[in-house]
């Protein structure tokens, strides 16, 4: 293998190589195409022959190892097939390419004069769906550092993040790990539990992903403290009546117990309660009292309460001071409007409605009387500047 040594200076620039000095008709010639295949792709490596003689033919990979000697496998290593010896061309074949099957790839003529010819081999490597990290919590009030990352790619690919169609810049670095890159991208946002469920998505775009993306779907999760508010039962209750309270709670994560309590006194033993709801069937005065609603996760904890007064049961004589029947301080408006059906009954209502009247009556008697005292007086005033016109005009009149 002489020939080795000998082209070792030469560089393979020119498309065609004529192996021929002034004789034309005989010019022998190889020419060599640049190849482009994805890794663990098939490339085909092909030199075209022009006026072919029966010399030997010689095909090196890019470290210079002779891979055929005109039709014989010199190099051990399978993946290489000649599949194709014309004296127009030779083909060979290289399965499951690799990253370090890249260089030149040398067809050569061994001939009177040597000639060769390069065909560059290039392998993509396309990212695979990134992946992404959370490098620090999001809890509600605070910063979430995510960062993207496509670990092998060549060329290296980008990496763009999106929120609701928008970009999110990101802060690249790029890693050259011999052959592949590997690429990260990391965004810091702050979230509110609002952010809680939102999507984002990292998207790596190469070369060889011929204009399609690859999308990795990412949703917050914020953790937040939890929230909790008894929905109250709405109108008065009454010994006999059923009480049903529930207890809606919020939190991330959500609060997987919920703790029922009363205060200053234990739980009636006819209250059953599952999950978020607190039922008192058949209610009697000694139910009076405070309710707790308790809910905790690892970022807080939170309660309600509501308070309990069970009236008398309705008889016609029965007086029972029209006090409020509940209480609730989250939401204290929402105990009110619902009374409306047995405004005849006392109760917190009748007090509260009857109060809107009165005010209005008595505002409307105040008016009448102020406009009354407005047309009294302007009346008067109008009648005493009309004498005293007279009187000035008098004088005036004598004069003449
Ligand atoms: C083949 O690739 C080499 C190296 O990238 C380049 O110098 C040469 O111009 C290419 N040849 C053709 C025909 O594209
Ligand atoms: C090289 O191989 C070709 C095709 O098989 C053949 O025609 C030619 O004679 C061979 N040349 C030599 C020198 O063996
Ligand atoms: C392809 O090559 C890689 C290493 O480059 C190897 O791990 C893999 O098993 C090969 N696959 C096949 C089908 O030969
Ligand atoms: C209240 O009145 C209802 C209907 O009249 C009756 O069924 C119930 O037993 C009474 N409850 C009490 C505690 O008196
Ligand atoms: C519970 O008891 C304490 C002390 O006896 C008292 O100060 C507090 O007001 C009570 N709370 C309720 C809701 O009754
Ligand atoms: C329960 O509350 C009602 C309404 O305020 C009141 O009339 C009654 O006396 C209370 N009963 C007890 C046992 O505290």
């Amino acid at each position: 293998m002489a020939f080795v040594t000998v082209w070792n200076y030469c560089v393979p620039l020119t498309i065609i190589t004529v192996a021929c000095l002034v004789n034309t008709a005989h010019c022998q010639a190889v020419q060599a195409e640049n190849v482009t295949v994805l890794e663990g792709g098939t490339a085909q490596i092909s030199c075209r022959l022009q006026n072919y003689d029966g010399s030997i033919v010689v095909i090196q990979n890019p470290r210079r190892q002779t891979l055929f000697f005109n039709g014989t496998r010199a190099l051990k290593d399978d993946r290489f097939q000649m599949v194709l010896f014309t004296p127009r061309l030779v083909r060979i074949t290289l399965t499951n390419v690799s990253v370090y099957d890249e260089g030149g790839y040398f067809c050569q003529l061994y001939t009177d004069a040597t000639h060769h010819q390069v065909a560059t081999l290039s392998v993509l490597v396309p990212p695979e769906t990134p992946t992404v990290e959370v490098k620090q919590e999001a809890v509600e009030g605070g910063e979430v550092e995510l960062t993207c990352v496509s670990p092998r790619s060549k060329p290296a690919a980008t990496l763009r993040w999106m929120r609701n169609g928008r970009e999110i810049p990101g802060v690249v670095s790029q890693q050259d790990n011999s052959k592949t890159f590997s690429v990260s991208s990391t965004i810091r946002i702050p979230v509110e539990r609002k952010d809680n469920g939102a999507a984002l998505s990292c998207e790596a775009f190469h070369p060889a992903l011929s204009g399609q993306k690859k999308i990795r779907h990412y949703r917050l999760d914020v953790y937040f403290a939890p929230t909790v508010r008894i929905v109250p039962p709405s109108g008065i209750l009454r010994e006999g009546d059923s009480l049903t309270l529930t207890c809606s709670v919020t939190g991330n994560p959500l609060p997987r117990n919920i703790q029922w309590s009363k205060i200053n006194d234990t739980l009636p033993e006819r209250a059953e309660i599952s999950g978020p709801t607190l039922q008192i069937s058949r209610l009697s005065q000694s139910h009076n009292g405070t309710y707790l609603c308790q809910a905790q996760n690892n970022f807080g904890r939170a309660a309600d309460h509501y308070t309990l007064l069970v009236y008398e049961n309705v008889s016609v004589t029965t007086t029972v001071p029209p006090t409020p029947s509940t209480s609730h301080p989250a939401t204290p408006t929402l105990l009110t409007p619902s009374f409306g059906p047995d405004a005849k009954d006392p109760g917190a209502v009748v007090e509260t409605h009857s109060a809107v009247p009165y005010a209005v009556i008595g505002g409307v008697l105040a008016l009448l009387v102020f406009t009354v005292i407005c047309v009294l007086i302007v009346t008067i005033w109008c009648s005493v500047r009309q004498k005293g016109s007279y009187r000035t005009r008098e004088p005036i009149l004598a004069w003449y």
